[in-house]
């Protein structure tokens, strides 16, 4: 089991270059193999998750390599097998396989995915998804066998705009009869970048990044070249690091565009910031103002970014609310706050948060990707020595985060207990 160990209050100077966006990756490597030959994805972030999308790739008789952030992807002897429970469900993502498998075969059989436990992650509306496109979905147990003699285009309502659902429906739809309209989906960044690469394949979308996505379906899709997007979330919570402990701390390789609403809320609260074409410089806010942080989707404050948000929440001068409304379970980290001398007073997924609290080092626990990250962002301000177990939940998301922070000034290490 491994463990990371911080020593606080170090100020972070120096510039972090920001990965591809894991929430891309996860869907484009599955998205690639419904080319008959072979693809190219750059700045593929170095994750866990990408590791175990590899090892997918290969059980399904997939030749995929990965040097340096570069995946290429040779689907050409594909062959639709079940891919086992223990690997389907070490990530949420290996249920796009299910959208990328029906439409090459349609048929294929998958086990309920894995990913982060913050909340119960039904796939409900990817599955109505594939019904109204003509598929009949029996369940064995956890294993879902999705059939079509044919799919067909369909005018589908999502009940919510679902990131997972959207591009699911949009992997099915691509290589289906006829056009699909996906109404009420998901407007998240990452979703236009499948869909340009979907396009380059020889799909034929339109409207992603609004809520109106319409995919005419095409016979076959051909190999084509795409680049990861660089990744909000992790660009997020390396700026909110630096409006904690930053001197000039340099964010670079980012698109401002997809963290318009970080910074909106940082000019709320008085934080400072120097903003470039495709970097952000920022120093340790002084006198922060309160805030309410409201999570909603794109382009509302993302859920992934409330919890390391809260953490800076807890250093500003007065009461500040911040309310989780996407999932059910995403103030895991709340208690370890408060073990750590935060004043944080939380009721379902609305939390109270009283500051400025100085915050102090404790053993402490990872329950999720973001919690983690947000316990590595109160062990950098807290004083003294913080260790938090469970961290393989962070190393899902967060491409050589210790490298990334120690190359910056942070006194942090990774130990195998
Ligand atoms: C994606 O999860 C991301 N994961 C999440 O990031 C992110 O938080 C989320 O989108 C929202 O932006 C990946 O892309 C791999 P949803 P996903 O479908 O697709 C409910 C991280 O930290 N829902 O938009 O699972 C669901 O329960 C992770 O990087 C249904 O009810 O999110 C949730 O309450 C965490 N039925 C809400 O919708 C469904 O069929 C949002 O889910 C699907 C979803």
């Amino acid at each position: 089991m491994k463990q990371i160990v911080i020593e606080g209050e170090n100020e972070l100077k120096g510039t972090i270059k920001i990965g591809g966006a894991k929430n891309s990756a996860v869907a484009l490597i599955p998205a690639a193999i419904m080319a008959q030959d072979t693809s190219t994805i750059t700045n593929v972030p170095c994750i866990s998750d990408c590791d175990d999308l590899l090892e997918i790739l290969t059980l399904l008789n997939v030749k995929a390599t990965l040097t340096d952030g570069k995946m290429v992807i040779d689907a050409s002897n594909l062959e639709n097998k079940v891919i086992p429970e223990d690997l389907s469900t070490r990530l949420r993502a290996s249920y796009y396989f299910m959208g990328a498998l029906l439409a090459r075969f349609k048929y294929v059989e998958m086990y309920f995915p894995g990913g982060c436990n913050i909340g119960a992650r039904p796939i409900d509306l990817h599955l109505k998804g594939f019904e109204a496109m003509g598929a009949t979905i029996n369940k064995e147990n956890s294993k879902y066998i999705i059939k079509a003699d044919e799919l067909k285009g369909a005018d589908i309502i999502l009940d919510f705009a679902s990131v997972g659902a959207t591009i699911n429906i949009m992997l099915a739809a691509t290589l289906a009869k006829g056009t699909t309209v996906i109404h009420n989906a998901a407007r998240e960044v990452e979703i236009s970048n499948i869909a340009e690469f979907l396009n380059a394949m020889g799909a034929s979308i339109t409207g992603a990044g609004t809520s109106e996505i319409i995919i005419k379906g095409v016979k076959a899709l051909h190999g084509a070249k795409t680049k990861v997007i660089p990744d909000r979330i992790e660009a997020g919570t390396y700026i909110i690091m630096g409006a904690l402990l930053g001197n000039e701390l340099k964010v670079e390789g980012i698109i401002p565009d997809h963290l318009a609403i970080l910074f909106s809320k940082f000019s709320e609260m008085d934080i400072n910031y120097e903003l470039g074409k495709d970097y952000v410089i920022i120093s340790k806010a002084k006198n922060i103002k309160p805030t309410n942080i409201r999570t909603v989707v794109y382009p509302g404050f993302p859920t992934d970014l409330g919890q390391p948000m809260s953490v800076l929440l807890t250093q500003c001068q007065g009461i500040s609310l911040f309310d989780e409304t996407i999932f059910e379970n995403r103030m895991g980290h709340v208690k370890y706050l408060n073990n750590m001398g935060a004043h944080i007073e939380v009721s379902g997924q609305h939390a109270v948060i009283n500051g400025p609290t100085p915050l102090h080092g404790e053993e402490i626990v990872a329950t999720d990707l973001r919690s983690g990250a947000a316990l590595v962002t109160a062990g950098l301000i807290a004083t003294g020595t913080t260790i938090i177990n469970d961290v393989e939940h962070i190393l899902r998301g967060y491409e050589r985060i210790i490298t990334k922070l120690s190359d910056v000034g942070a006194k942090i290490k990774i130990i195998e207990i």
